[in-house]
């Protein structure tokens, strides 16, 4: 055991502090510290990949990502270091390969079997299978279209029909549709083909793909964020879109509000996702959760009147916790107990 973590880091992005680092990395740092175990924090850089993968694989337990993909010119090749890291023996927090399945929004259909999702959820990585889907779903109601990439709620759409059809096998391209994106809450309205085309965007490029899911109308009561450590739910951040009519965005810019809760306030969400944890791990290829990772949920009625709670996607590649940077302390301790039981 060599008692030394490495944090890795990337220069840039909107998500960093005075000092260059992300401002819930060295409260990390200092409380690994305190348990009498050394931390580091490395920029990663395509320039200096073999020289990092080196130094890490002889002086580290375990590497701790917080990057944002989207910070990175080279994603393919971190990703290819942490493989390598991995197959060192360095312990992964976490695999590149969770990073890519949790966090893609097309998990939610790998999740389809479970309660957590609703059947009718699916994923479109072509063009032509989109626009001959999307016509038939939007039969079913309101929809929303969710682009993989972002986390602005850019390209998520709301999608209804504005004038309802009868006896029809699909909705024809030329019916008018009502869009609202989530972005800011504003509307569009389109002929359904103009704005299928539209969409193509959101398909096309690296880890395009479009997600198609019915529009879960008690969103205006908020989104329910459980911030995971490891396998335990810390803490629920509530957010309820602005009070204005179409208005489904939980976007601090668009208006939501924010509310800080305890676990113990949503016992059930707690219950439920704790009891899927293990199928998550499963659709994973069983490699381990994140250490830091997050989970959002929208309230559904089921049949029978009782809530359900349907999830709308993960988070686990830059998770960031400034509201309660306390938390260092906890992070450390599981770090700890992952790596060494003996010492936590
Ligand atoms: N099925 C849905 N029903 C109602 N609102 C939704 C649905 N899916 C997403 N939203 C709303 O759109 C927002 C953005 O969608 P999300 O999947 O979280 O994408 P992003 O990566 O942009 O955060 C959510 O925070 C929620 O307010
Ligand atoms: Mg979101």
């Amino acid at each position: 055991m060599k008692k030394h973590i490495v944090i890795f880091e990337v220069v840039g992005g909107t998500d960093k502090g005075p000092n260059g680092y992300r401002p819930d990395t060295m409260p990390i740092v200092k409380s690994i510290e305190k348990r009498g175990w050394t931390a580091e924090v490395i920029f990663y850089s395509h320039e200096k990949k073999d020289e990092i993968l080196k130094h890490v694989s002889d002086t580290a337990d375990a590497y701790l990502s917080r990057i944002n993909p989207g910070n990175l010119t080279d994603e393919a090749n971190y990703f290819d270091m942490l493989r390598k890291l991995y197959d060192n023996g360095v312990k992964e927090m976490p695999h590149p390969d969770v990073m890519i399945h949790l966090g893609a929004k097309d998990v939610l259909v790998k999740l389809r079997d479970t309660d957590l999702v609703p059947d009718d959820t699916f994923a479109y990585y072509d063009i032509e299978t989109f626009k001959n889907s999307f016509p038939k779903t939007l039969l079913y109601g309101e929809r929303v279209l969710k682009q993989n990439r972002g986390s602005t709620g850019e390209g998520i759409w709301r999608v209804q029909l504005v004038d309802q059809l009868i006896d029809v096998e699909a909705i024809p391209l030329t019916a008018k549709v009502k869009c609202t994106e989530a972005k800011d809450n504003h509307v569009e309205y389109h002929k359904l083909g103009d704005f299928l085309t539209f969409c193509e965007q959101y398909i096309k490029g690296d880890n395009g793909m479009l997600i198609d899911m019915p529009f879960l109308p008690r969103i205006k009561e908020g989104e329910i964020r459980l911030l995971m450590l490891h396998r335990t739910p810390v803490n629920v951040v509530h957010k309820k879109p602005a009070n204005q009519k179409d208005a489904f965005s939980t976007t601090l810019f668009s208006g939501a509000q924010y509310r800080y809760d305890a676990t113990s306030d949503w016992p059930d969400l707690v219950d439920l996702f704790i009891s899927n944890l293990s199928t998550i791990t499963n659709k994973l290829g069983n490699l381990d959760l994140p250490l830091i990772w997050t989970a959002d949920f929208m309230l559904d009625t089921d049949k029978r009147g009782n809530d359900v709670y349907i999830l709308g996607e993960m988070n686990c590649s830059c998770v960031g916790f400034t509201s309660e940077l306390s938390l260092s302390e906890d992070i450390a301790d599981e770090i700890i107990s992952i790596l060494a039981p003996q010492y936590a």
